[in-house]
């Protein structure tokens, strides 16, 4: 299977209320263990990149050459989509140009005439290259030099302007925020939600943060129009706990345990079972 555009696959989900994962990579263990449960689930799957993540691995040349050789060597069955995560206006073009089957323009930091002008433009050009594209309004909040703060509610006239442009599917803030919620967060707002939802019609939504949102806010929301959920902070979590454990049992210490592929193992086994946890979540298994 090649790569895909995720715009089919999310108004499949969208018809369906289920929602695609999208879980970002940060190198092959990674990539591997979400394709390879992707595929074990028969569900659709969007592998995210961010441009620092893209970086640490050599660049977006690299991201899709292994990517699509995975697909081609694992025979990878199910639809994936490879898409860039938070892109700047110049990351954009060049994962255009890489190869990625999706986009996401972050503009939501920009004026909104600025952001509706450079999102026309990508639209157009994403569209003109077979591929999707997603934009986000509200900005989604995290921790910023120590200092966490509350996601932001986007304003549902903005998303409309946003997705009346043509944009596959949209990121709205609904008081979700990147990487590990603190504990008086709360809660997404379901109200903001079903504002956003009135005003774009038949768009698929965009959950981010999407790690440790109590899981049945995670289902409701996927009943007020979220197709996509990101997931990242769970996984590298899961990833590092089971890396700990292996040095923690001297592992690295038996015959052998020192080969990078040993070390490895047990986080990769780790991403696996997350992932295959949040699929069953999003009712995405069997939908392939
Ligand atoms: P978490 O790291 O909180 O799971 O968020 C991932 C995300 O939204 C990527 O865009």
């Amino acid at each position: 299977m090649y790569l895909v555009s995720a715009r089919d696959m999310l108004r499949k989900a969208k018809a369906g209320h289920y929602a695609v994962g999208h879980f970002n990579i940060n190198n092959l263990e990674w990539t591997k263990a979400i394709l390879e449960t992707a595929e074990e689930q028969q569900s659709p799957v969007i592998l995210g990149v961010s441009e620092g993540a893209g970086k640490y691995m050599g660049g977006f040349d690299v991201v899709v050459g292994m990517v699509n050789g995975l697909l081609k060597d694992l025979d990878i069955s199910v639809p994936v989509a490879l898409h860039l995560d938070h892109g700047t206006y110049d990351g954009c073009y060049k994962c255009l140009r890489a190869g990625f089957s999706s986009i996401m323009f972050d503009g939501s930091s920009l004026p909104i005439d600025e952001n509706v002008a450079k999102t026309t433009e990508l639209i157009k050009e994403a569209h003109r290259h077979g591929i999707s594209i997603e934009a986000e309004v509200g900005a989604i909040g995290g921790e910023e030099d120590g200092v966490i703060g509350a996601g932001e509610c986007a304003d549902p006239a903005e998303c409309k302007k946003i997705a009346d442009l043509g944009v596959d599917f949209l990121a709205a803030g609904i008081g979700n925020i990147h990487g590990v919620y603190p504990e008086n967060w709360q809660g997404l707002s379901f109200e903001t939600l079903e504002k956003v939802k009135v005003a774009v019609g038949e768009m698929p939504l965009v959950l981010h943060g999407g790690s440790g949102i109590p899981a049945d806010q995670v289902k409701k929301a996927i009943t007020l129009g979220v197709s996509k959920v990101n997931v990242n902070t769970e996984c590298q979590i899961v990833f590092t706990e089971a890396t700990r454990k292996y040095f923690e049992e001297n592992k690295d210490k038996a015959p052998k345990g020192f080969d990078p592929r040993k070390v490895l193992k047990p986080g990769y086994g780790a991403i696996k079972e997350m992932v295959k946890e949040k699929m069953e979540l999003f009712g995405s298994v069997g939908k392939a």
